[in-house]
């Protein structure tokens, strides 16, 4: 199996997707010049160009797209060659009105914009096979190719009737019988027993609340069917170039696609990171979402897209200030990224997105943001040596799934200001302040290489995650779990008791009376801290100690957080201070140590193999104590015991051998 390694070859990939169709000819030399100046040695070609490939129907225009492949391979620099699937053009939703997607109210998604394809349609299915097919047999053997990137951001939800027949197929291939899916989805409830397939449809819109483990298999299938689409394209190009590796890029912590069942089909694992210069915690998002794709790929990933300056999606849309654009793209590295990546190289002057910046933005060669952009190539090849499968090691583990994800978000909720991905940021951010690196495993995973497992709240636990749990706390793993976790079963079923009989029986809890969940001005006094968002009337069984409990009110005396020897359970979110050290104080008894001590606030420090990333995410000068003798390979600067960061700053170390 092709590995990221045949595309990096000993560097670091720097490079970004490449739109030279946007442009007139003349401009590519220019790009190229630039290019070289700013030591970019991959770039992505290809994503949105179908409608420059394939003009109309089986037409083929490969000739401009030939000169450049020879272009860039002339002057060094790979292609990340996608395949344009992404965005059919106009002529397919004409002629064929049902590629088209429809939306649950039954409204078509017409062209003019992108992605308008329904992934079940065996027309779009068609032709997108066809020109992945023609791309592969005349660029598999060129020099230039290093990976394929299939499509982009897969993302599109149809509810058409075609996507009801595929559906269908789908549960069909998982029930057997209307009978076991009438069983799964409760479908005693409101009458909405099938008696056969056909009455089944995607869950569109309807009167009131729709049934949730329905909206949960859709979720699935939606995931599934892109996926085929995925699949059937890889395979193409695969059997063309069994060498070079494939994949396709993943939105952040998006919450379509189950990116854990993706990524096993991936030979990279990629992903565009967006995150807001404005957030004064966009360093810990970013390695959150690091974190999560290294943990996806067992190793490098692929940072595809990032922006050198603004987006232009957020409803004000800040540009990165000086330094920042270098501060995250050495902080992706450091949680384990091999490419560091733009959308896009040169800022488009047309179309939609004329305002989102480009490494070369409108200002130009002597911009500010390509003058940064020239000098974190100048640092990434400063650092070839990471490129040798250094891995990062966590001892902390957060678990996350999908299925908990869409289960727990439907409507009909106790509450519906639980945000599910707000507690992952939230518990990874703890940890990320405690100077703890952390990994992201599925439930079902394998977590005997973790001390402690950390679950922010999952919702939907299946019994083999259970088991799993169950049989790392048995071989003397600490758990520390958030509130309404393993509630449901994997078909959206209340658990007897409210939580599975064998979590409550690990954590320690007698029963759940009931679930409380907090309004937004509203806080639980748990003692020495705040709970926010959730409380729980939760009983102790005998033998668990109730190291918080909820002080005044209706849960007067229970616990707000018990701990039944390494298991720890936590039926409030607590404040972010508290959370951390909470979780600080748990990682100590586990044996789980920050990467360095002492660390000043908003330092963080991340090991990759034998280098030491220390990363200053503020702006004001600090002084960080390092103990030993190290080289800064950024600087070539020796330090001993202290290293001083100015704004933004990074320091990748290697100790120093005296
Ligand atoms: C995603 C897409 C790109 C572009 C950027 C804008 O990453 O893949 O095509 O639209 O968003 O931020």
């Amino acid at each position: 199996m092709p590995a990221l390694s045949d595309a990096t070859r000993g560097r670091l990939l720097f490079g970004g997707d490449y739109n030279p169709e946007q442009w007139p000819e003349e401009t590519w030399l220019d790009d190229l010049h630039l290019m070289k100046e700013a030591r970019v040695n991959s770039v992505t070609l290809g994503v949105f160009s179908w409608s420059k490939l394939e003009p109309r129907p089986g037409a083929r225009e490969f000739g401009w797209l030939d000169r450049l492949m020879d272009l860039l391979h002339a002057h060094g620099i790979g292609v990340v060659l996608a395949t344009p699937t992404a965005s059919p053009p106009p002529w397919m939703g004409a002629r064929y009105p049902d590629t088209l997607p429809r939306d649950e109210n039954g409204q078509v998604v017409w062209w003019g914009s992108r992605q308008q394809f329904c992934a079940s349609s065996p027309v779009y299915r068609e032709y997108a096979a066809t020109l992945a097919e023609d791309l592969a047999a005349r660029y598999a053997g060129h020099p230039a190719l290093t990976v394929w990137h299939i499509n982009n951001e897969y993302c599109t939800y149809c509810w058409c009737d075609e996507t009801a027949r595929h559906f269908r197929r789908w549960l069909r291939a998982k029930y057997g019988t209307p009978d076991a899916l009438n069983e799964a989805w409760g479908t005693a409830f409101w009458s909405q027993r099938y008696d056969a397939w056909d009455e089944i449809i995607p869950p569109r819109r309807a009167q009131y609340m729709r049934n949730p483990a329905q909206v949960l298999d859709f979720k699935r299938f939606t995931s599934d069917a892109l996926m085929e689409c995925y699949l059937a394209e890889r395979d193409i190009v695969a059997a063309h170039t069994p060498h070079i590796p494939v994949t396709t890029n993943f939105m952040p912590f998006w919450s379509g696609l189950d990116a854990w069942t993706w990524a096993e089909q991936e030979d990279v694992v990629s992903i565009d990171i967006y995150p807001d210069p404005k957030d004064p915690l966009a360093g810990q998002y970013n390695a959150m979402l690091g974190d999560m794709t290294r943990s996806q790929a067992r190793g490098p990933w692929v940072l595809m897209e990032q922006a050198a300056g603004p987006v232009n999606w957020r409803g004000v849309n800040h540009p990165k200030p000086r330094g920042l654009n270098r501060l995250l793209s050495l902080q992706s590295v450091a949680h384990g990224a091999d490419a560091i990546c733009y959308f896009q190289w040169r800022q488009s002057r047309q179309g939609a997105e004329k305002f989102h910046s480009g490494m070369v933005s409108h200002a130009g060669e002597h911009g500010r943001t390509f003058q940064e952009v020239k000098r974190i190539g100048a640092d990434l090849a400063l650092l070839g040596e990471v490129v040798t499968g250094t891995q990062v090691h966590a001892d902390a583990v957060l678990l996350h799934d999908w299925n908990s994800w869409w289960a727990g978000r439907q409507d009909g909720r106790p509450s519906s200001r639980v945000e599910y991905e707000q507690l992952v940021r939230a518990w990874h951010q703890a940890l990320w302040e405690s100077g703890i690196t952390a990994a992201f495993a599925h439930p079902e995973q394998d977590l005997t290489p973790y001390k402690l497992v950390l679950i922010p709240h999952l919702y939907l636990l299946t019994d083999a995650a259970i088991a799993n749990l169950l049989a790392f706390a048995r071989g003397g793993g600490t758990v520390v779990c958030g509130f309404l976790t393993g509630a449901a079963d994997a078909d959206d079923r209340i658990r007897p008791g409210g939580m599975d009989v064998r979590l409550r029986e690990l954590f320690g809890i007698g029963m759940v009376h009931e679930w409380w969940p907090l309004e937004e001005d509203e806080t639980a006094d748990c003692g020495d801290f705040r709970g926010t968002l959730w409380s729980e009337e939760l009983e102790a069984a005998a033998g668990a100690e109730t190291v918080a409990a909820y002080q005044g009110g209706e849960l007067d005396g229970l616990p707000a957080v018990l701990r039944n020897g390494r298991a720890w359970y936590l039926s409030t979110v607590p404040e972010p201070a508290a959370l951390r050290h909470l979780l600080a104080d748990v990682a100590d008894r586990a044996g789980v140590r920050p990467v360095l001590d002492g660390l000043p606030e908003g330092v963080e420090a991340v090991r990759r193999g034998d280098l030491l990333f220390v990363l200053n995410h503020g702006c004001d000068r600090v002084t960080v104590n390092v103990p030993g003798h190290h080289l800064d390979l950024l600087t070539g600067v020796l330090t001993g015991g202290t290293l001083t960061l100015g704004r933004y700053g990074v320091a990748a170390l290697r100790e120093d051998m005296p």
